[in-house]
């Protein structure tokens, strides 16, 4: 049985591919500081998988003591960590920008940490959470990894400096390191049991969650940034992927890397279909059989009109194909939000 750590396991993505890897027998170490989670998650996980061996550490991956001991604890356990998937990070774009220091602190300094106990240890696979934000505004959609990377943010300076670290040490060190930065389009939606799903603290930025918040009466209405944009309806278009098809992205990200020669990877992971803020709404209306009340308002800043992903790498090279349409994103987002409306409290 082997031993993955995920690092931001607690949060959305990370608990739905715990799940997944669970399910796939992997033993697990989730290192999580609950700055934007509750370990709740985690016991969720033990419910649904009561075969599944977690082991949750709190704390933060820029502490670099506490990253030894969780990398000691395993090898004296006899269970070494043989690779990490590494979802630890803040990911507000507005945040990022009103406090650039926090994201460069958290993101690169922690990545680094990371990257330096890995190395101490000599574990040298590791799955980096990246995102379609690093590529900015772009000329073509959908969007290929030969894309420029053009990040338009802190957020994304973030994570376009953590790639680029992951290639300088992939190229001192050819023969050992196997690396895969996947970069994320739009992931909503939840696990289609209700258990378990996006739970931010805080006021969210992202669409899904403000878009549940108005069919709960906790928002009067969506405020729609701009329908003034050069795509077919005026608003944002952008690829919504189940955030179940994500995670099991990283299973066959994982048992790739594992079962192949060391390599780096850089893989957009989306479904290659742009849906627009009204689509969304639509669909999200038909399927939950709700009203949305909307009003279009300014643009938001940093905002891009089209962001679509080429995904014909992703599908080439290793075991993984999207499964879920736009239907199920808003069916199964909306039963973990109408079933737990405070989320995991
Ligand atoms: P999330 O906030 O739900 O999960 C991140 C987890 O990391 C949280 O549980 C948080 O408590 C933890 N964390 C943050 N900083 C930490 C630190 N320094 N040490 C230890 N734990 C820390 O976010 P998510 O949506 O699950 O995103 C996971 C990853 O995917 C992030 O790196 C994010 O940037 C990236 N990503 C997310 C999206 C998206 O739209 N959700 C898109 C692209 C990329
Ligand atoms: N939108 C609204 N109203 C809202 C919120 C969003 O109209 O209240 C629109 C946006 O203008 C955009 C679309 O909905 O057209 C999606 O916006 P999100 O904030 O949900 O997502 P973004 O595409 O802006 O960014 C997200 C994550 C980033 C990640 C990126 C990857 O927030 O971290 O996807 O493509 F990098």
């Amino acid at each position: 049985m082997k031993t993955i750590l995920v690092t931001g396991g607690a949060g959305f993505i990370g608990s739905h591919t715990c799940l997944c890897l669970t399910e796939k027998n992997y033993q697990l170490i989730v290192v999580d500081s609950n700055i934007n989670s509750t370990n709740k998650s985690l016991e969720k996980i033990k419910y649904m998988n009561p075969n599944s061996k977690i082991i949750f550490a709190k704390g933060d991956i820029r502490d670099l003591s506490f990253m030894r001991k969780v990398f000691n604890n395993a090898r004296e356990n006899k269970s070494p960590i043989e690779a990490v998937i590494h979802f630890a990070g803040l990911k507000s774009v507005g945040e990022s920008i009103a406090n650039p220091l926090m994201y460069w602190d958290s993101n690169v300094c922690g990545s680094i940490n990371l990257l330096k106990i890995m190395c101490e240890f000599k574990c040298h696979t590791i799955i980096f959470s990246s995102s379609a934000t690093i590529y900015g505004n772009t000329k073509t959609n959908p969007i290929t990894e030969n894309e420029p990377i053009n990040p338009t943010n802190p957020y994304g300076f973030t994570k376009a400096a953590i790639e680029t670290i992951l290639k300088g040490i992939f190229g001192s060190s050819e023969s050992s390191w196997r690396i895969a930065n996947l970069r994320y389009f739009n992931p909503i939606g939840a696990h289609k049991s209700g258990l378990i799903g996006e739970d931010p603290l805080g006021e969210p930025n992202n669409i899904f969650p403000i878009l549940c918040k108005v069919v709960q009466g906790k928002h009067k209405e969506l405020r729609i940034f701009g329908n003034d944009w050069p795509t077919f309806d005026g608003t944002g278009v952008r690829d919504y992927i189940h955030v179940m098809d994500l995670a099991e992205a990283h299973i066959s990200s994982l048992e790739f890397l594992i079962e192949n020669k060391p390599q780096y990877l850089e893989l957009n992971i989306g479904t290659g279909i742009g849906t627009s803020v009204l689509e969304l709404v639509k669909t999200f209306e038909s399927v939950n059989k709700c009203k949305i009340p909307y009003v279009f308002c300014n643009r938001r800043i940093g905002d891009v009109a089209n962001a679509v992903a080429d995904n014909k790498k992703i599908i080439s090279l290793l075991n993984w194909v999207p499964k879920r349409n736009i239907k199920d994103m808003c069916k199964d987002g909306w039963k973990w939000q109408s079933l737990n409306p405070k989320g995991f409290n």
